[in-house]
């Protein structure tokens, strides 16, 4: 069964090779003033920001820059992204990179005309963006976050040791996104991997919740499949256009919140992966990847149906003359052996976590209530030392 809900995803999409013209039909809706958002350099490296540029200046627009945003965006930085978009009198952020980048430039945008402390008001109490925001377009250049077409934004205070989400409303999503897999091809295989393993946590996430039957599940497992084939076909040859397209979309369908509608959801996952982010500041889907078999593990016996359908769906798994549990188990082991396979960090060691730091990590830990289990905090610690 489906619970009600009311579903609306306004962002435009763009997809394809050669999907950045598509930049003519959008900019001239906006006003003159454009903050050009991006990460650490690799767009100049890869010519990207040289075509964007380009397709800025042939639409007339004013550019001003905000470079250096950083994998996991800090507060500090989202002042001072807010400062520069303020000073320049933007009339539009474009965002062009990964999900940092995208999440980045929608923090900005909803706390320009923000008086209050935007991570205290959106961070920390969870309120929502009401006031005047700035329109937001992204170009993607790395996949996994879903950012593109979602309310999503996930700010990093390491002061404070907490990594955190919120998630808005439809007038924060992206205006429009730029989706053009061959942007992806540069990606080092480590960030390639990381989204991918980022795009499975997504669905697992929703999946791994509730016991109803209804066509959310149905599309996550058609998603999940998709996904495990295309990313060995990737990892085998970076520039299969068909395994790069297919992971792209399968990217923003994860999480562009379709099949969270009409039931409920985890993302304890994500609390423990973002912990460990805040502490480390670790490449995020790696972060998950390092928790999740544990935390799977510690939960399957509480959502055991789920669990079997997820093997024999998702894995193949033959379940003549086996118990359900047996079914669910190889199910995990399928998993596991498909992600030692794409190359993924399967222990939080070497992301820089050391026993001394489970207190810390466990303090930095939310608990949902959504999952199978509701953790305590020596399950959550648990988890975290069987993932070291
Ligand atoms: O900074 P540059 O130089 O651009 O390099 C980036 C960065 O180092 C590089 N990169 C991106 N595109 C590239 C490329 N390198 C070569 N060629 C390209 N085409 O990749 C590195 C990682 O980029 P980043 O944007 O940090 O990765 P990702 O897309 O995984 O975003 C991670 C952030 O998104 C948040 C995460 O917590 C993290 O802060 N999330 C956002 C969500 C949302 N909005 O819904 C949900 C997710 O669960 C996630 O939490
Ligand atoms: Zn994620």
């Amino acid at each position: 069964m489906l619970g009600k809900f009311s579903y609306c995803n306004p962002t435009r999409l763009y997809f394809g090779e050669g999907a950045l013209s598509a930049l003519a039909l959008e900019l001239p809706k906006y006003g003159k003033r454009v903050l050009l958002v991006y990460g650490g350099g690799s767009i100049k490296r890869n010519g990207i920001y040289d075509q964007v540029v380009a397709s800025l200046k042939a639409c007339g627009k004013e550019v001003f820059e905000d470079g250096g945003v950083m994998p996991n965006p800090t507060v500090e930085k989202l002042y001072e992204g807010v400062r520069r978009a303020r000073d320049c009198q933007a009339d539009l952020i474009l965002a062009v990179g990964g999900g940092s980048v995208c999440d980045y430039a929608k923090a900005v945008s909803i706390s320009v005309f923000c008086d209050e402390d935007p991570w205290e008001k959106y961070f920390i109490r969870f309120e929502d963006a009401v006031q005047k925001t700035l329109p937001v377009g992204c170009v993607l250049t790395m996949v996994g976050t879903g950012s593109e077409m979602n309310g999503g934004s996930v700010i990093t205070n390491h002061a404070q040791k907490l990594k955190i989400g919120h998630v808005f409303g439809d007038r924060v999503f992206p205006k429009f996104s730029v989706l053009d897999p061959t942007f992806t091809y540069s990606l080092p295989k480590h960030q390639m991997v990381s989204g991918c393993f980022d795009i499975m946590s997504h669905i697992m996430e929703q999946y791994f919740s509730g016991e109803d039957d209804n066509t959310s599940d149905y599309i996550a497992e058609g998603l999940m499949r998709s996904l495990v084939h295309s990313s060995v076909a990737a990892v085998a040859d970076p520039h299969d256009y068909e395994a790069r397209s297919n992971i792209m979309w399968t990217a923003t369908w994860a999480l562009n919140t379709l099949i969270a509608m009409g039931k409920t959801t985890d993302w304890e996952v994500h609390m423990l992966g973002q912990a460990i982010g805040a502490h480390t500041d670790a490449t995020h889907g790696m972060t998950l990847s390092a928790v999740s078999l544990p935390y799977y593990r510690h939960i399957m016996s509480y959502g055991l149906p789920k669990f079997k359908r997820f093997a024999i769906a998702v894995w193949g798994v033959d379940a003549a003359g086996k118990s359900d549990r047996q079914v669910a188990e190889e199910g995990l082991a399928a998993m596991e052996r498909w992600m030692k396979s794409i190359g993924l960090v399967m222990h939080t060691s070497e992301l820089g976590v050391s026993e001394d730091m489970l207190d810390g990590l466990v303090e930095s830990t939310l608990v949902m209530d959504g999952g199978y289990k509701v953790l305590t905090k020596d399950e959550i610690r648990e988890i975290f030392r069987q993932s070291l």
